[in-house]
């Protein structure tokens, strides 16, 4: 029997690969105009990591965890988000050092052992940004202008912007507080994870997908009621700095995100085209994260996005990638003569950055011109003994089915006009 991919990845084929390209170029470019370097981390991590930085309440550690024992007898993960391996790095290569803040963009393959369906995958691709080192509003606005512009450079519409504050550890625990006393009498009622999370993480429970669960949470003090003045003052400047902005959000006080890491600022974009899982992309503030991961008391805030969601999302809304035709050359040679000549002017072609190949398979002529349509060549020149004694070659526009005769540099000069 046929070996398949495992449950829950995917393979990206060339044609699809037009795509990627295309979201990775806007990536690049909105990483520069903000003030972003790239940064690559591990794919796998010390399991510790995720445990002390996602949380180990939260769905992904209890749950969704790649983790074995290596052949030296560690516990590894796969990462199963970015955020965590990326202050890992921040810290221990002592970038906190250096004149703040510190930016990084990410790109990469993340792992989470949940049930696949449409949007959720095991194996799925992250764009995120970290940004470390102030406490600033300011910094939270550009994270989520952000993410926002990355969705609209791609075409992508009707996207919703949730925006909450999630509070600090001034207020978490009054918060805590009210919510386990409001809670209390209907303890019973609660499915057994909740019960769970009541002791543990109360405000988990906000996320539960138990219909019992939420009508008993509907009406229960949500943190925004219970901020402190510093939290309060600081989701007040971030709103002002959104609207000065022009990004449209919806203040939504039930937002909770799934990573317990998060302090203040929280949020989330979702799409409705594509069924149940509309989170696109996510993120938020925490301000601990890096003390809890052996740095310094300093904050960071971030994002990341799904890129598979995010393609869906497109294709959903039938966003084209608007692309130029490559230019690229196919050389046609009458006989075996012309090889050395063909393959001489191929890497020539190639060395001034125009795509070209020729015949390896030692096809017919009529062959040759049949696999050159196939494969959507834009050009094709055709290679004789008497080409070769005059230096000029018929180059065959097939697109407009035009031919002319030329040298070899104007050859180039036409080809890199038309790219
Ligand atoms: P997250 O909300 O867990 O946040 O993931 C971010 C995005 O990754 C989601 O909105 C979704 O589009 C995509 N995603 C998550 N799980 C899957 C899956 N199983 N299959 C396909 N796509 C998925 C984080 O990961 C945080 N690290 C974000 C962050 C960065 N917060 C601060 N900085």
């Amino acid at each position: 029997m046929a070996i398949t991919r495992p449950k829950g990845t995917n393979d990206i084929m060339p044609e699809e690969m037009k795509r990627w390209h295309y979201m990775e170029n806007i990536m690049r470019t909105i990483g520069q105009t903000y003030g972003y370097s790239e940064i690559r981390t591990p794919m796998f991590e010390h399991t510790e990591l995720f445990q002390r930085g996602v949380g180990e309440t939260s769905d992904i550690v209890e749950k969704e965890m790649y983790t074995f024992q290596d052949k030296g007898n560690r516990s590894i993960t796969l990462r199963p988000e970015g955020t965590a391996s990326v202050v890992r790095a921040f810290v221990e290569n002592r970038d906190y050092a250096e004149a703040q803040p510190t930016k990084y963009y990410y790109q990469g393959p993340m792992f989470r052992y949940s049930r696949p369906q449409a949007g959720r995958y095991r194996q799925f691709n992250q764009f995120g940004v970290e940004a470390f080192g102030s406490k600033d509003p300011a910094i939270d606005a550009e994270v989520i202008a952000m993410c926002m512009e990355f969705f609209e450079k791609l075409g992508l519409q009707r996207m919703e912007l949730h925006i909450n504050s999630v509070g600090c550890k001034v207020c978490r625990p009054v918060h805590k507080q009210a919510l386990k006393d409001y809670l209390a009498p209907s303890y019973e009622e609660l499915c057994d994870t909740c019960k769970n999370r009541y002791e543990a993480n109360p405000l988990r429970i906000f996320d539960c997908k138990s219909e019992t669960c939420q009508e008993i949470v509907k009406d229960a003090p949500t943190i925004t009621s219970c901020l402190c003045e510093e939290c309060t003052d600081h989701l007040n400047e971030l709103k002002i700095l959104l609207d000065a902005s022009g990004i449209e959000y919806i203040l939504n006080e039930n937002l909770v995100r799934g990573l317990d890491y998060y302090t203040k600022t929280a949020f989330e974009v979702m799409v409705s085209d594509i069924g149940a899982q509309s989170s696109i992309g996510g993120g938020g503030r925490y301000d601990s994260l890096v003390e809890e991961v052996g740095g310094p008391d300093m904050s960071g805030i971030g994002f990341a996005v799904g890129l598979e969601r995010t393609l869906l999302s497109m294709k959903a809304q039938e966003v084209s990638v608007l692309d130029k035709e490559p230019i690229n050359v196919f050389i046609a040679v009458i006989s075996d003569q012309e090889k050395v000549p063909a393959y001489q002017l191929m890497q020539q072609l190639r060395k001034n950055g125009i795509a070209a190949e020729m015949d390896v398979l030692g096809r017919s002529l009529k062959a040759q011109f049949k696999y050159a349509n196939k494969r959507g060549f834009s050009h094709v020149v055709t290679i004789g003994n008497e080409e070769v004694q005059n230096m000029r070659y018929p180059l065959k526009n097939m697109k407009k089915k035009e031919e002319s005769k030329v040298s070899i540099e104007e050859m180039i000069l036409t080809l890199k006009e038309e790219a």
